[in-house]
């Protein structure tokens, strides 16, 4: 492994893991491939812009001549593929561009991983491929996937193309199912920043149906540091559940984050459903641990921590919450708030 191109490196995860690979690995070149969506930003790589072993490259994963040339140009012999359309309540109201990313786009970059004979193809999956997980349960890696929604559905047909690729073509492959990150950098339209964000300006948090649905809040470097120890470490064919053990309500989350922010918690506002929603998600991590890995950060402090970074760094999100993104909060919410009054 020496020339990693990172697919999606410009949106959250990807961007957190460039600069982590910079800082822990610097022998490696990391190209970035990124379309540049609505939720792509280089302000997330501004730290690595002047670094010589870091390059960007416009483009999108399903476009195959694009992928090749990039391929070829920076002699790349790792992908790992964290490019989605990756918001719920997006796929909701327009599953399309999920589709083409996440299932079509993920073919063509195991086309190009077969067809010039890359070292390795890691692709970054979700909790959310194995559906809602009754109490008393938690997923291992063999279970069935039974997505729920056009997010979900979309990333498990990534995840199914990948074991396809791996038995029929014998092609170095490993996923990794992440659970709910947070950290720098996450576009504010995902819970977390969202209601930071929203706290921080005195604004209501909506907060769907009766808040007590369950996920496992992680701090992306922890994920970060899981994506690198599979890379390493993690054995062919094989997919890795990466979550932090700990499970939270949403409603605890927003109430650790308004005593973070030291706000009241009447900022709450419980507002009509998501379609569908998942109750819960709940991760076995046996087998990454097996492997090595330990989450370093709980979830409190994970949502503590991601709640004074986004006060902090009010330059980052209020341009991107000044812009397409108020049309948005509009048809998401504006129905939604006016009828919680
Ligand atoms: P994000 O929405 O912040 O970033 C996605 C990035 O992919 C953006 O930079 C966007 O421009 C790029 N992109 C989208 N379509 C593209 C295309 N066709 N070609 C090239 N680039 C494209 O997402 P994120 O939260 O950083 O998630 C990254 C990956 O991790 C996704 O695969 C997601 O499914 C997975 N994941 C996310 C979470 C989470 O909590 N955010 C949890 C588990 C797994
Ligand atoms: P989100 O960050 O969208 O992640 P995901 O749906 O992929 O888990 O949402 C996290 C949880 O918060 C999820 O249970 C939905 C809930 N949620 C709200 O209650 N209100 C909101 O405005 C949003 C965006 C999410």
């Amino acid at each position: 492994m020496k020339n990693i191109l990172v697919t999606g490196g410009a949106g959250f995860i990807g961007a957190n893991f460039v600069l982590y690979m910079r800082r822990t690995h610097p022998e490696y070149n990391i190209i970035v491939y990124d379309k540049l969506t609505y939720a792509g930003n280089l302000d997330n790589l501004l730290d690595v812009s002047d670094d010589p072993q870091y390059h960007f490259v416009k483009g999108d994963i399903a476009d195959a001549a694009a992928v090749e040339a990039a391929i070829k140009q920076f002699d790349i012999d790792t992908i790992i593929n964290f490019a989605a359309e990756t918001h719920v309540d997006r796929s909701i109201m327009d599953p399309d561009a999920f589709i083409q990313t996440g299932v079509y786009g993920t073919y063509v970059l195991l086309e190009a991983t077969r067809k010039l004979g890359l070292e390795r193809y890691h692709q970054i999956s979700t909790d959310e491929v194995y559906g809602h997980i009754p109490h008393g349960q938690s997923s291992v890696e063999t279970d069935k996937l039974e997505p729920r929604s056009p997010y979900a559905a979309s990333k498990a047909g990534g995840d199914l193309l990948v074991n396809a690729y791996f038995i029929t073509y014998g092609l170095p492959v490993t996923l990794t199912r992440g659970s709910n990150n947070i950290g720098p950098y996450q576009y504010p339209e995902k819970a977390v920043p969202l209601f930071a964000t929203n706290a921080i300006d005195h604004q209501p948090l909506p907060l769907y149906g009766d808040g007590r649905q369950m996920r496992e809040y992680q701090y992306v470097e922890d994920h970060c540091e899981a994506i690198d120890l599979v890379l390493h470490k993690g054995v062919s064919g094989e997919a890795y559940n990466v979550g932090t053990g700990y499970e939270m309500e949403n409603i605890e989350m927003v109430s650790i984050l308004l005593d973070e922010l030291k706000r009241p918690h009447s900022l709450i506002r419980h507002v009509e459903d998501r379609p569908g929603h998942d109750r819960r998600y709940s991760l076995n991590i046996s087998k990454i641990m097996d492997l090595g890995w330990r989450p370093r950060h709980s979830a409190e402090e994970a949502i503590r921590k991601t709640a004074r970074w986004y006060a902090q760094n009010e330059w980052w999100w209020r341009k991107i919450k000044s812009g397409e993104f108020r049309q948005y909060y509009e048809a998401q919410y504006g129905e939604r708030l006016r009828k919680s009054q």
